[in-house]
């Protein structure tokens, strides 16, 4: 297995173009199921995950080809409505199928997720949705089997804001049978940006980014072309590493509007962030400050950014609290982090971190895509020689990070294993 080599100490400066957005893209290559004809998704990051979503929707009988330009035929009439466990064990996100196969061929047979390293992250929601809209839902063997001639619209209340929910009941909605209102959804930029595709391919969708989404199902919907939005996690990941190097990075692309709760947290820190050009200037020098975070639905501090932020505040001068309110489960970096010399404690879901003098290099491993980014950020600052090990994990979800870093001034490579 690949393992990631760093060498603390320098501090980053220049420019990154930042990628698209994974959890964007996941679903949007999914809508494709909805659509006839070919789509075209443009400016799709080159990860694990979209190459194994791409497995899945040829697996359900879609042509695809393509890298970074992804084009995605669906069959006009489906006859084979299953993810595998073999697929959904390895990328949960999987489950973004399961509403599309409903709406467009009536069934679908999807291996339940089960449990994954940052927490259980049940699908209850999801299925609750496509019920309401009349599939008929069971669970045999470890597979959700969905079947529907046509779904109806229907008033769904979410219990909980759920991202790839919203998405797969939205999807569904779009090809059911008169007006479908969800309420208490997930308002990320993600969820906004399928919505707009779903409408670009002639669905007619409004509210999304809000709560509240109306649908209006139509009979059919057309293939369309469109541009991923950029990632702003990956954003966010770069910010982190130009302010804990004491650097002054260009982040090239971004939406600043996605990053609002990041960026306060990270003036909070001390950290000095400009709007310059399509992009975000981050730079620092002298102390960092503490900062307290909660995790929270969008609009508010994504938990995709707490692992990194952990690292800023282990470098901070005094006493941070991180509470992490969306997973359960979503601290394994602790561990590591420690084992660099971070001052972490934990108590069921609260972090109170204290801020150390410097972080020392260590062979350090993480079990999710986010923690490992964090090990990362870690070694660009700790002294002497850090390897970060189970490298697949952070391939889910960035582009070749050393490939990113490197050009800012990180010695950073990765040994083939
Ligand atoms: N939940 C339920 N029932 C459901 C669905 C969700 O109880 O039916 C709970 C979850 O267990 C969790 C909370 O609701 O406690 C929110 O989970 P959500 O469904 O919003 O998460 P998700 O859709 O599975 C997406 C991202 C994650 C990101 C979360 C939260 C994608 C493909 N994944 O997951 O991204 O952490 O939203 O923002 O969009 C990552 O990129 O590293 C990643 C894990």
């Amino acid at each position: 297995m690949d393992k990631i080599a760093i060498e603390g100490g320098p501090r980053l400066s220049g420019s990154v173009r930042i990628s698209g957005a994974k959890n964007a893209a996941l679903p949007i290559l999914a809508s494709a199921l909805l659509a006839e004809g070919t789509c075209t998704f443009k400016n799709v990051p080159a990860l694990q995950d979209i190459r194994t979503m791409g497995r899945l929707l040829e697996r359900l009988g879609c042509e695809v080809s393509g890298d970074r330009t992804v084009r995605v035929a669906a069959p006009t009439g489906g006859d084979r409505f299953e993810a595998p466990y073999e697929l959904v064990k390895t990328m949960r996100a999987s489950v973004v199928v399961l509403g599309p196969l409903v709406a467009r061929y009536g069934r679908a047979r999807v291996s339940l997720p089960g449990g994954c390293a940052i927490g259980a992250r049940p699908i209850d929601q999801h299925l609750k949705g496509l019920e309401a809209m009349g599939a008929t839902v069971s669970l045999s063997h470890g597979y959700v089997e969905a079947e529907c001639e046509r779904l109806r619209g229907a008033r769904i209340v979410f219990d909980i804001p759920t991202v790839t929910g919203t998405e797969n009941v939205m999807m569904a909605a779009a090809l059911a049978e008169g007006r479908t209102v969800l309420e208490n959804c997930a308002r990320e930029p993600e969820v906004e940006e399928l919505a707009q595709v779903l409408n670009k391919m002639g669905a007619r969708i409004t509210g999304a980014g809000t709560a509240e989404i109306h649908i209006d199902g139509v009979d059919t919907l057309h293939a369309i072309e469109h541009a991923i939005m950029p990632d702003r996690i990956e954003a966010g990941t770069f910010a982190i590493a130009a302010a804990i190097t004491r650097g002054d990075v260009l982040l090239e692309g971004v939406r600043p509007e996605h990053l609002d709760a990041v960026v306060a947290k990270l003036r909070r820190a001390g950290v000095t962030v400009a709007a310059e050009g399509d992009g975000l200037r981050v730079s620092h020098s002298g102390d960092l400050q503490p900062i307290d975070i909660t995790t929270q639905p969008y609009p508010g501090f994504p938990t995709d950014m707490q692992a990194q932020f952990m690292v800023l505040a282990s470098l901070a001068r005094g006493q941070s609290v991180i509470k992490e309110a969306i997973f359960e489960n979503r601290f394994m970096h602790v561990p590591e982090l420690g084992r660099m010399g971070a001052d972490i404690h934990v108590d069921g879901r609260v972090a109170v971190i204290r801020g150390v003098k410097g972080l020392s290099g260590a062979q350090v491993m993480a079990t999710d895509l986010r923690a490992s980014a964090s090990l990362v950020l870690a070694g660009l600052v700790a002294e002497g020689r850090t390897e970060v090990l189970r490298v697949y994990h952070l391939d889910r979800g960035y582009e070749r990070i050393e490939d990113k870093l490197r050009p800012l001034g990180a010695t950073i490579e990765r040994h083939p294993g």
